[in-house]
């Protein structure tokens, strides 16, 4: 594995791997999406391969977590089962430095986000390239919107300052998440101002299901670089 070399893949690695540090046998696990939590997903695998976390079970934040964690034999719960998760695990898009994330570009962000905020501990797993000053700067922000009010949301984001565009298929028809929804990718041009005011105003829209914000959710962040890995932590970084 390429990890002096900075390939993605294995910076992913790294950080699935240290994270996995976080996760004691018997805990409910959510489990999030995207291709650094695949990563997430074969560390578990491997360690209960060897013998390790017997009792642990996954609630999953997506059907395509759902699939690879049952392929790798992983026990799974529902939300209705295990409605008080320990702790989750999952990717970002942007990580700014007070723990502030975009999420939402592997369109699971609902689920995400309810299985976030049902966690006591929410550790994100990225490589150094999700990390930013400023939210937006880098990743449009993922706004999931009932369908029938779609066509009525566009001018409502253009007010909020940024520039909705739908997201679509290989097909060119539009993306459907596991929820049934629309999502509307919006850019930002110099990035979000005020990351807790716009949450605030997406929040009471009617027809805007969730946003991609994860505003004061994530504990800690372990982000992996060529440099190697760090964990940064709310009022401080360590680095491991
Ligand atoms: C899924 O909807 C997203 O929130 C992902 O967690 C996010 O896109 C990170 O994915 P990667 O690990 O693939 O970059």
């Amino acid at each position: 594995m390429d990890v002096a070399g900075g390939g993605a893949e294995a910076l992913k690695r790294k950080a699935a791997e240290r994270a996995a540090e976080w996760i004691r046998d018997g805990m409910t696990l959510g489990l999030g999406t995207g291709s650094t939590v695949r990563h997430l997903l074969d560390v578990i695998a491997e360690r209960r391969a060897a013998g390790e976390w017997a009792g642990i079970v996954g609630v999953p934040t997506s059907v395509d977590t759902e699939r690879r964690a049952r392929s790798l034999g992983i026990p799974l719960a529902t939300l209705a089962e295990r409605p008080r998760i320990d702790l989750t695990i999952d990717g970002a898009d942007e990580v700014d430095p007070g723990l502030r994330l975009i999420k939402g570009l592997g369109g699971a962000l609902l689920r995400e986000k309810i299985v976030a905020a049902a966690s006591r501990q929410l550790v994100i797993v990225a490589d150094d390239s999700k990390v930013v000053a400023r939210l937006g700067t880098k990743a449009p922000l993922p706004v999931e919107v009932d369908p029938f009010g779609e066509p009525v949301q566009p001018d409502f984001l253009r007010g909020l300052g940024c520039e909705p565009v739908l997201r679509t298929g290989a097909d060119g028809a539009p993306y459907v998440t596991d929820g049934g929804n629309h999502i509307l990718d919006c850019r930002f041009a110099s990035g979000i101002a005020d990351a807790e005011m716009l949450e605030r105003s997406l929040a009471l829209r009617p027809g805007i299901v969730e946003s991609g914000l994860f505003l004061g959710m994530a504990t800690a962040a372990v982000i992996a670089g060529a440099g190697g890995v760090r964990v940064m932590e709310r009022g401080g970084e360590a680095t491991s």
